[in-house]
């Protein structure tokens, strides 16, 4: 394409030029979403894929679609499928109106295209009910050349009387194929994102979660779909999801009678039903979703830089590499531990040392789980001196300080619990149910928002050197039940959405107020990691598992919705069998830290995770910043390959790991082919993260083209003796 084209095209795409008043093109750099008005005014989809060069072609391709068949007036790709009068399928909006009628009818009204700059656009569709008024706005937010696409709905109640919202998505797509495989992901304790890869046959999958807080703990809130069977890293046409939502989702797959399929994602209408006001304005979460057809490699590359970029907090910015106490100590510590840790901290080069749980409550100390949590007073016996005076030894040694907190939860056995049961979400005529022997504070009450926001507040306010927070949240929503609701008047059944907006409200202050900490988002390992959270988060903890052949697993998989910059990746004690080399090697395919005595260390191995800790800093352009690209598969392979590359495509790493040892698998027998590298220029390649003494076994003087290791690859020597290769690949200019 020429240059004027290309312009004139970029001027339709920014300047909402449509081609006809019946048709709407939402177009990324590759590919276009193209919906059309109806006969009746329904707005339907047409087409999702790749772009196409001349806008005119989209104009006819609904003449293609047979749906409106002699008298089925029954739409399957309706952009968000109302209920109640022609649909017969899985609706994405059911409105009880103010007459006790549970009918609704959408027309389109109207659409405006902005441009937001900074290659980002944002499409606002309104669809009115022609009789209760009930108007829908449809956004569609494109990020340009991410090609990330962003959509949300918000619903407003023009009538005189309030209206229940029965459901109420965020999105409904519709894809035109016929052999649709879904990966989506379970997962418990220990064991987070585990893929599963289906068909999809005719009927309904639900995917959802009921858990309140941390859906992300059994069912993460991301899925891969592939439209034209089972995807691979470089080929294939691949959807790649994710509800930004730290609460209930649910997602709809209906494979209809035309074998295509209907998609509908949003926040999980179970027991949340919602009333709404005259006037008032409902917003669902937002679904976020790339699309690629060039397989699931450059999808996840489009979701990682979408979200460095737009997303994560600071997730173009730097990190601080972390000592954390939890495995080294667990509740077990006093002042001189903790020193004796930060010291350690210090020796090999860690930027800051973060004290975990157990610091606090004097009434009901800290010593376990059971008790204390809620009262964050430092506990005397274990710090008598407070928490100054530990940042203050921190920063004498040129450590920084962080710390742990939960605020959101709450022991029984506790004086918050004590002094205000109001704020628990508990019901008040029945036993309680616990999950880690606590419970939850409930976040739809303003009230408890503020305490919420004064934990962490208080903190800077009585510490004035606390550079970096974990914030935890153990539990999952039992007993749901609202004080606060139910005092005003306001249906139980709003609890999962408000605690929500709730928790997010008190992160908005936060973030107001303390724009520039580091703040890791935990829960229980990684029970909650989503998107809707981790626009304020600068990093989320993947797993309390912390094997590092595990980890190897859950990192490929979290790779596919998550950029390695936010991954906190520690090297502890779990899986000790393998060697500290092969730990580091592994924690440093995330954001690196540790979490364990490293005066236990030999100071062979002390020496090893200074100097890695050194290489990992030399590396950050490329897997902070870089693209990731997932060379060789754990579950395929006994060698597991994983690289990454600067944007400059001027240095890269590829870390490979044996994965299994069984069937004499232990040797690299074949090359592995790199990617992401530039074809012209020409690099070295460096063996780093040597374990004292061992001498590489490759040629490191040779050069090559990156041709040469995309097209026949490289071969890491990876043995039962090297069990972790890593590999810098630099740039030479001749
Ligand atoms: C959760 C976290 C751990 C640790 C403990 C402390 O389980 O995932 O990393 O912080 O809480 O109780």
């Amino acid at each position: 394409m020429d240059i004027r084209s290309t312009l004139f095209l970029c001027c339709l795409f920014f300047l909402n030029i449509s081609l006809s008043q019946d048709l709407i093109i939402i177009e990324s750099s590759e590919y276009a979403i193209v919906l059309k008005k109806d006969s009746l005014k329904r707005l339907q989809h047409v087409y999702f894929g790749s772009k196409a060069s001349n806008l005119n072609e989209y104009r006819s391709i609904d003449k293609q679609l047979r749906y409106e068949v002699k008298d089925a007036a029954d739409l399957p790709n309706h952009v968000y499928t109302p209920s109640g009068t022609w649909n017969t399928s899985e609706p994405a909006l059911q409105i009880l109106h103010s007459d006790g009628n549970p009918s609704t009818e959408l027309e389109y009204k109207q659409h405006i295209k902005k441009n937001l700059g900074d290659g980002v656009s944002l499409l606002t569709v309104t669809l009115v009910d022609p009789i209760y008024k009930t108007e829908v706005l449809l956004f569609y937010k494109v990020y340009h050349e991410e090609n990330v696409f962003e959509q949300w709905s918000t619903i407003k109640n023009n009538e005189v009387q309030a209206i229940e919202l029965k459901k109420y998505a965020s999105a409904n797509l519709y894809f035109r194929n016929n052999d649709f495989f879904l990966t989506q992901y379970h997962g418990a304790w220990g064991s987070e994102m585990q893929p599963e890869t289906h068909l999809l046959t005719s009927g309904i999958k639900v995917l959802d979660s009921k858990l309140g807080t941390r859906s992300n703990l059994y069912a993460p809130p991301n899925f891969i779909l592939s439209l034209d069977g089972i995807a691979k890293e470089d080929t294939g046409k691949v959807l790649l999801a994710s509800l930004a939502w730290s609460g209930n989702y649910r997602f709809d797959f209906e494979k209809d009678r035309f074998n295509n399929l209907r998609l509908i994602a949003g926040a999980n209408n179970f027991a949340a039903e919602y009333k709404l006001g005259a006037n008032q304005i409902f917003e669902t979460p937002h679904f976020i979703y790339t699309y690629s057809e060039k397989g699931k490699n450059q999808a996840s590359i489009n979701m990682q830089r979408w979200s460095r970029k737009y997303r994560i907090h600071e997730g173009e910015g730097d990190r601080l590499t972390l000592l954390n106490n939890w495995e080294a100590t667990h509740f077990n510590f006093n002042e001189k531990k903790i020193v004796a840790l930060i010291d350690q901290a210090k020796e090999i080069g860690i930027d800051v040392f973060l004290l975990d749980d157990g610091w606090f409550g004097n009434k009901y100390p800290r010593n376990n789980d059971r008790a204390g949590l809620g009262d964050w007073e430092v506990n005397q016996n274990k710090l008598p001196n407070g928490l100054s005076n530990l940042t203050k030894k921190a920063n004498k040694r040129g450590v920084k300080f962080g710390i742990w907190i939960e605020p959101e939860m709450v022991n029984p056995k506790s004086e918050l619990y004590e002094n205000h049961l109001d704020w628990v979400i508990r019901q008040p005529n029945r036993k309680e149910y616990y999950y880690r022997n606590q419970l939850v504070l409930d976040l739809s009450n303003p009230e408890v928002q503020n305490h919420v926001f004064g934990v962490f507040d208080n903190l800077f306010i009585e510490n004035s050197n606390i550079s970096f927070v974990k914030w935890d949240a153990n539990s999952i929503i039992y007993n749901a039940y609202s004080e606060y609701l139910a005092r005003n008047k306001l249906p139980q059944s709003h609890l999962y959405y408000e605690y929500v907006k709730g928790l997010y409200k008190v992160l908005e202050r936060v973030r107001e107020k303390y724009p520039k900490v580091p703040i890791m988002l935990c829960s229980g390992g990684g029970g909650r990691v989503d998107y809707g959270a981790l626009q304020y988060f600068t990093e989320f903890w993947p797993s309390d598992n912390t094997n590092a052949l595990d980890r190897i697993f859950m990192h490929w998989e979290y790779s596919h919705f998550y950029p390695a910059i936010a991954m906190s990746s520690h090297v502890t004690n779990w899986n000790k069998e393998s060697s500290i080399k092969f730990r580091v090697d592994v924690a440093s395919i995330g954001k690196l830290g540790f979490d364990i005595e490293i005066d236990k260390l030999s100071e062979e191995e002390k020496e090893f995770c200074k100097q890695a800790l050194l290489n990992y800093k030399s590396l950050q352009k490329s897997i902070w910043h870089g693209d990731m690209y997932r060379l060789q598969d754990p579950y395929e392979n006994p060698i597991a390959s994983i690289q990454y590359v600067n944007q400059e495509k001027t240095s890269s790493v590829v870390f490979s790991f044996l994965i299994s040892q069984r069937f004499q698998t232990f040797y690299s027998n074949e090359p592995i082919l790199f990617k992401g590298l530039d074809p012209k220029k020409i690099y070295e390649i460096e063996e780093i993260n040597l374990f004292h003494r061992e001498i590489t076994e490759i040629n490191q003087e040779a050069t090559y083209s990156g041709e040469y290791l995309m097209k026949f690859g490289f071969n890491p020597i990876v043995t039962d003796k090297r069990k972790s290769v890593v590999l810098k690949i630099n740039e030479i200019t001749l």
